[in-house]
């Protein structure tokens, strides 16, 4: 119960899905969280009902793609907390069209957001952890990125790029105290894949040797493990968590 007392985690995208299930993991570890999400409503709401159950829990709008928004989250997190211990850079978003439809600007919002925002949010917080010697960073990754998916060439590009990135800031920043590691999530049920046909899902789940989707809470877990000092000499690690789908 006790993983992450005391230490203060920001979450990108922890509005909903699968950094909401990681706000609430980590608040019950113990940890002080912010929720750094672009859609106000669900920010707020979720940070309510977080503290409703008397953790502490703070809502932040931010947009990951933007710096000036990403350092007043981190201003607001340092002033109303005090450090941060931990980054979870899971905002993400999808533009999907086959590689001959893509316009650029589909092709921009994406890198915008999935992989500029993690370079943002990780520049941003850098200076107080070094400060401190301690840190923990966790990017979200995809099977996409690894494996590429048709329709996902924006995607897929963004998600092998935050491996790339895990890796040199694990190189970067290690002899700082800063652990860096990537979680590479399998198809999960949240709000990003309850648009696919039925028939696809059914596809998808025949491809798992688990025999279904991941569940938010599943990768939760996993960034929980990343962000715990149980998991003090792991660094540059992408941490699939998909059921096996691809060995
Ligand atoms: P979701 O769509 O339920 O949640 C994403 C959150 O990010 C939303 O609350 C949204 O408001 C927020 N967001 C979007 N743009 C933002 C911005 N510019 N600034 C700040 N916040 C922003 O998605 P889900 O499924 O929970 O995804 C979480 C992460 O997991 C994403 O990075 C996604 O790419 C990744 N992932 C999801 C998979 C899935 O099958 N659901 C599979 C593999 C990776």
């Amino acid at each position: 119960m006790n993983r992450l007392n005391g230490k203060v985690a920001i979450i990108t995208g922890g509005a909903q899905g699968i950094g909401f299930a990681a706000a609430r993991t980590f608040c019950e570890e113990g940890a002080k969280v912010v929720l750094a999400d672009f859609n106000e409503e669900e920010g707020i709401k979720s940070a309510y009902a977080l503290s409703e159950d008397g953790h502490s829990c703070s809502f932040f709008q931010t947009n990951v793609a933007d710096r000036d928004s990403v350092d007043q989250l981190v201003q607001f997190t340092v002033d109303t907390y005090g450090a941060v211990d931990v980054l979870v850079n899971n905002a993400g978003i999808t533009r999907d069209a086959m590689l001959k439809k893509m316009t650029p600007e589909q092709f921009q919002q994406v890198i915008d957001v999935n992989l500029t925002g993690v370079f943002h949010c990780t520049q941003a917080v850098l200076p107080t952890m070094e400060a401190r010697g301690y840190g923990k960073i966790i990017s979200t990754s995809s099977v996409s990125g690894v494996y590429g998916n048709i329709g996902q060439t924006n995607y897929a590009a963004s998600k092998a790029g935050i491996v790339g990135m895990t890796k040199t800031w694990a190189k970067e920043l290690g002899r700082k105290g800063i652990n860096v590691n990537a979680v590479v999530p399998g198809f999960t049920e949240t709000s990003m894949t309850e648009n696919v046909p039925g028939h696809v899902i059914d596809q998808m789940k025949g491809q798992v040797p688990m025999g279904r989707l991941g569940n938010p809470q599943d990768i939760a877990n996993a960034y929980l493990f990343l962000a715990s000092d149980e998991a003090s000499y792991v660094n540059g690690h992408a941490l699939h968590v998909d059921g096996g789908i691809m060995m």
